[in-house]
């Protein structure tokens, strides 16, 4: 992968320099320019590019980057940090498109013959993997979070707590505990969204300081949920922490009322990024 020729799309210049152009024709059609695309020609290529913010015209102009690179017979690797639609990998509905499959199976045919990405939301554990026709390696960002609530918590003993069973894999191996989240059916004329109905667990953090490790912070629901289970139980110090803070709808305002912190890394750009994915990005021959 060393040797493989990069590129960058403009949003991931907070971390990189871009050297792929993207922008927009008047009625908001996407337009990709790649102006090394000739040097691609039969090589090894990685791809960064984010699919986060405004995921519908990411992952349009990803599909456009990865046609163009078929055409020159590359062997193109996607790193994009924040996989959307990942959380649609079931159906519940009749009739209901399993997203998640839908968006993998594009991006394979496109031509992207291994696509890396972090903490999946659907496999729940590091590695290489296939799901649908994607070739998938999935990296954890998981010990280091951890790593930097140890600076917060002054080196100081502190519980890990989940606060779903998908962050079972993020905190069972470091001796920490998940609690379970049960959602609500979908509601009548409000098929996009199903309510959270319990969520909750056994744990002993009366008196201990805590830290809240989920994989994403979306709408704050859940994160919210479980900090008043976990102020209920006597918790003392609380620190929230997600590997991809979305921070929808001013949640973090909501968070910060039950919470002493809250920390994220950056696959998304956000206000709360303190742990950076770079090194591992690097590694990956950026
Ligand atoms: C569960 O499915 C995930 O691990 C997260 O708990 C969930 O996606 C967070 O979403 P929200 O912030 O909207 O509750």
């Amino acid at each position: 992968m060393s040797k493989a020729i990069k590129l960058v799309s403009p949003n991931f210049s907070d971390l990189l320099t871009p050297n792929i152009e993207i922008g927009k024709f008047p009625d908001g059609d996407s337009h990709v320019r790649i102006p090394q695309l000739a040097e691609c020609r039969g090589k090894e290529v990685i791809v960064f590019h984010r699919l986060y913010p405004k995921q519908n015209t990411a992952l349009v102009a990803l599909l456009l980057i990865l046609d163009s690179l078929k055409q020159e017979k590359a062997k193109v690797t996607v790193a994009a940090p924040y996989l959307p639609y990942a959380r649609q990998d079931k159906k519940k509905l009749d009739g209901e498109v399993a997203s998640a499959h839908t968006v993998c199976n594009l991006i394979a045919r496109a031509g992207c013959k291994k696509f890396v990405t972090f903490d999946c939301h659907f496999l729940n554990q590091e590695g290489l993997t296939t799901f649908g026709e994607l070739s998938i390696e999935n990296i954890s960002m998981g010990h280091d979070l951890i790593e930097y609530a140890k600076t917060i918590f002054g080196d100081g003993p502190f519980e890990i707590i989940g606060p779903d069973a998908g962050a079972n894999y993020l905190v069972e191996k470091r001796g920490g505990k998940a609690m379970k989240k049960v959602r609500k059916e979908y509601e009548d004329g409000r098929i996009d969204y199903r309510h959270i109905e319990t969520l909750d667990g056994e744990f002993e953090v009366k008196g201990k300081n805590v830290l809240l490790l989920d994989d994403m912070i979306s709408t704050g629901n859940t994160m919210i949920r479980a900090l008043e289970k976990l102020a209920e139980a006597g918790a003392k110090r609380i620190c929230c922490a997600a590997i991809h803070g979305l921070f929808l709808y001013n949640c973090l305002d909501k968070i910060r009322k039950f919470s002493d912190c809250i920390f994220a890394t950056d696959t998304i750009e956000n206000s709360q990024a303190a742990v950076s994915i770079k090194d591992k990005l690097l590694a990956l021959g950026a």
